[in-house]
């Protein structure tokens, strides 16, 4: 009869390991990035050339919404936001068709070389995710919404992969809880190496709970990251330094 291994009196590391991890919670289980990037989600160029002057733009996001909502052409804007940052600029494919985003995805990768192509979780978002990411194409695939569709992003070669989850928390579910999963479940297997892209972010403690879990990316409105800016004992602090300062009758230049 084989021994069991429940009742082993050898320590089986691998067991342990696993169990260890297995047991922790997810913000620990996920490992740790060199850095914790911060993309800008806007098509608004003014605001992301001030906020790259600060250092605060490791890339950007766009959709058609933002697109539209910028009334600029799309590819020119692309175009001028690409010279603004060396990052990946998400520019979102609008065919519904795999064959129609390749072309699609093929025409946006020419307009600069940090272009990154964003396309829709659908059969034949993942079909051209396949085939862009094969080509050499950063691959954002965009409108995450489970684990499971994350898994199958990261399967179909995406660089990044864009859960949504202030449009969860819109519909009473844990967004959060989902970035959560897909940072445990790329740990556990080091050949899946898509980023996990935060997306939908409304307010700071989504960036602050993204960070605690070890998420690669946090795409953010400018609004947002001027949220992350303020806190009122900041501000009267400098008030009251300043006030302090006048009384002295000095200045520094
Ligand atoms: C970014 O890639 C997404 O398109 C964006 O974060 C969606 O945000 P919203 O849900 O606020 O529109």
């Amino acid at each position: 009869m084989p021994p069991c291994v429940f009742f082993t009196p050898a320590i089986d590391y691998t067991v342990t390991r696993n169990t260890a991890r297995a047991r922790r919670p997810p913000q620990i289980a996920a490992g740790r990035s060199p850095d914790m990037k911060f993309f800008v989600d806007t098509a608004e160029v003014a605001d992301i050339r001030s906020l790259a002057e600060a250092g605060l733009v490791d890339g950007v996001t766009t959709n058609p919404s933002l697109i539209a909502k910028s009334g600029r052409d799309f590819k020119e804007v692309i175009a001028e936001i690409c010279a603004i940052t060396p990052g990946p600029v998400s520019a979102e494919v609008t065919a519904t068709d795999a064959a129609g985003m390749i072309a699609e995805g093929k025409v946006l990768r020419a307009i600069a070389p940090n272009v990154a192509v964003k396309v829709p979780l659908t059969e034949a978002g993942l079909v051209a995710c396949r085939r862009l990411s094969n080509e050499g194409a950063m691959v954002n695939v965009t409108l995450c919404f489970s684990s499971a569709q994350a898994l199958l992003a990261a399967k179909a070669g995406a660089t990044f992969i864009s859960p949504f989850v202030g449009r969860l928390d819109d519909i009473a579910t844990d967004g959060m809880r989902l970035i959560a999963d897909i940072v445990q479940i790329y740990r556990n297997y080091p050949a899946l190496t898509t980023e996990v892209l935060v997306a939908s972010v409304r307010h700071p403690i989504h960036l602050v709970e993204a960070a605690k879990m070890g998420a690669h990316v946090a795409t953010l409105p400018p609004s947002v990251i001027r949220m992350l800016l303020k806190h009122p004992l900041t501000d009267r602090g400098l008030e009251a330094f300043l006030a302090d300062w006048q009384k002295t009758g000095q200045s520094i230049l």
